[in-house]
């Protein structure tokens, strides 16, 4: 469970790192599953950057019976983003991001808002877990966020690439006012963060690979008002704190 100073890094940063929230043991199941897994390969799709490198990954609405399921409904996540958006909430979807060696491509700037206001969602009332799957590090791309951005509210969104982007004269702007911080975590650390918190990721270049698994959410309050939105809003059955070790 969260503790009120975590709480309150999440409202005035718009994101908390929470290291070590799942083992080493547990990284690694849900690591032979985001390779191996035809769940996986299923749902894999392929944005593309502003470059035209692709940037793939599987995405999906359900909370399964797998290793994902079991993590999406784990009392950790869930209970971390009941205490964040400060009421109960229901999974919106959940994806791998496969940031594969040499050539994984990039997210532009954008708030997930962006998308989701597409989505029929009337309030901002939305954040994800991020469950670091591969270290993650500069030289592989990771995360980085702009520090306190979710307070700016929602800012349009242009197409970059395949992928919506904030208006690129209005991020330039941003980037040079706002600090940016580059969330370097090793595996197993969780990082939450508001639907409204700019953040991006460069390309990959290394030789490692950058795997990560983001868990979303949407607060009851919040069920889209125009069109289907994500997942049905149906209350999370939690899973046991053992579940995914279950999967070894
Ligand atoms: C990334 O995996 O680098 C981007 C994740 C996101 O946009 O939520
Ligand atoms: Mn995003």
């Amino acid at each position: 469970m969260l503790t009120i100073d975590q709480i309150e890094d999440f409202d005035r940063d718009g994101f908390v790192l929470i290291e070590g929230m799942f083992s080493i043991d547990e990284v690694a199941i849900l690591r032979r599953a985001a390779n191996l897994a035809a769940r996986v390969r299923e749902h894999t799709v392929v944005a593309h950057d502003a470059d035209g490198n692709e940037s793939p990954l599987a995405i999906w609405r359900d909370i399964g019976e797998d290793v994902f399921g079991m993590v999406s409904a784990s009392p950790r996540v869930v209970n971390s983003m009941r205490a964040m958006l400060r009421e109960d909430v229901y999974h919106w979807h959940s994806k791998v991001m496969l940031k594969y060696p040499e050539g994984g491509g990039a997210w532009e700037w954008h708030q997930d808002y962006g998308y989701w206001y597409r989505d029929g969602c009337p309030y901002p009332r939305l954040a994800s877990a991020m469950i670091v799957i591969d270290e993650a590090m500069k030289v592989n791309g990771c995360l980085k966020v702009m520090v306190g951005s979710h307070l700016l509210g929602r800012l349009d969104h242009a197409n970059v690439g395949n992928q919506h982007g904030v208006e690129p004269e209005r991020a330039k702007a941003l980037e040079s006012r706002l600090p940016i911080q580059f969330v370097e975590a090793k595996p197993g650390s969780a990082l939450f963060f508001h639907c409204n918190l700019i953040h991006a990721s460069e390309p990959n270049l290394s030789e490692f690979s950058r795997l990560a698994y983001i868990c979303c959410y949407n607060a009851f309050s919040n069920i889209p008002i125009i069109g289907q939105g994500h997942g049905p809003p149906i209350p999370i059955q939690l899973t046991s704190d053992d579940a995914i070790l279950q999967f070894a």
